[in-house]
């Protein structure tokens, strides 16, 4: 499945400095800079944020600001996540793209359920599509009450066009479990247009096969190791799909082709296949 087009150019990093970074919690921190095609990205899409010396790797775009035009939302995990996490105003940073399938707007009512850093891509699509849905439902999860995400942005966007819902699973703020215990019930018992999720892999599992046996359409945005964000390397196949130039937004009918590695196993760097636990 080779998709590259020879008389297309590579894109090459262009050089931004970081405007500025605010914590989300104590271990999410958004970083702000400006930077034109990043700030006309559509929700779901992702950069490759290069940070010189270290290495490159995939980012969503996240809310805009006053602070810079565009954000990136990161939880420090590893040499990239950890280097970007700790980049101050005035620092330089490369960012390819915008890469990736958007999230698609629904008119009508939607739930929203995002887990951890999962939460950014969502943000931005609350904020741009917020005029397409009659009323909207957000599912915020996080294993403990401090590293809830962007409770206070979404309220600001929603502006009394839905609710909030929080869930924790230590129970130390809102319902006690997993993000998709809150959604499956929902998708149960009330009728949505579209399901939109996005966090970790069996959470979005579980709320599609909730959506699939109500009949519910949903979009999901996965994550797989990336090299290159466009389709030459291979490393982020899922299935017959690459996540950087098919996904990273993946609908009902790509979730179904794909529902016996969805969840299961991703790869390593090496290419090797690792259990999603
Ligand atoms: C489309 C997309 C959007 C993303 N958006 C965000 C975001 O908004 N904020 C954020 O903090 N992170 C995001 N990530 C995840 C982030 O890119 C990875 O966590 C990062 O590449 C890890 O690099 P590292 O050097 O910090 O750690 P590494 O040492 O490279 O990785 C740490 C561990 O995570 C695994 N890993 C690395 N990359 C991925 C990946 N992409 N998917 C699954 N496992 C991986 C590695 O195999 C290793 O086990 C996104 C990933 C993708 C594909
Ligand atoms: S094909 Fe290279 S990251 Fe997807």
């Amino acid at each position: 499945m080779f998709r590259y087009q020879a008389d297309k150019p590579i894109d090459r990093p262009r050089i931004v400095s970081v405007k500025a970074v605010e914590d989300e919690s104590p271990i999410v921190r958004t970083i702000y800079f400006d930077d034109e095609k990043c700030s006309e990205a559509l929700p779901g899409q992702f950069i490759m944020v290069w940070i010189p010396g270290v290495k490159e790797l995939p980012i969503s775009l996240s809310l805009p600001s006053k602070k810079g035009n565009s954000a990136i939302t990161v939880k420090p995990i590893g040499p990239g996540t950890n280097a970007l996490y700790n980049v101050k105003p005035g620092d330089k940073i490369g960012v390819r793209g915008p890469y990736g399938t958007p999230f698609q707007p629904t008119n009508g009512k939607v739930l929203i359920v995002g887990g951890g850093t999962g939460l950014a891509p969502l943000s931005l699509l609350c904020y741009k599509y917020i005029s397409y849905y009659t009323h909207i439902t957000v599912i915020v999860g996080a294993r403990t009450s401090n590293q809830l995400l962007f409770i206070d942005k979404f309220q600001d966007i929603l502006k009394g066009k839905g609710r909030i819902i929080v869930t924790t699973d230590d129970g130390s703020k809102g319902y006690r479990g997993f993000a998709s215990e809150v959604a499956e019930k929902l998708i149960k018992t009330e009728d949505f247009d579209m399901v939109y999720t996005c966090g970790p892999e069996l959470m979005m599992k579980a709320i599609f096969k909730a959506s699939e046996e109500r009949g519910v359409a949903i979009q999901a945005s996965l994550e797989r190791v990336m090299r290159c964000g466009f389709g030459i390397c291979g490393s982020c196949c899922i299935d017959r799909y690459l996540v950087c130039k098919d996904g990273p937004v993946f609908n009902t009918h790509q979730l179904r082709i794909m529902q016996d590695e969805l969840g299961v196993y991703s790869r390593d760097y090496s290419g090797r296949r690792v259990n999603i636990h």
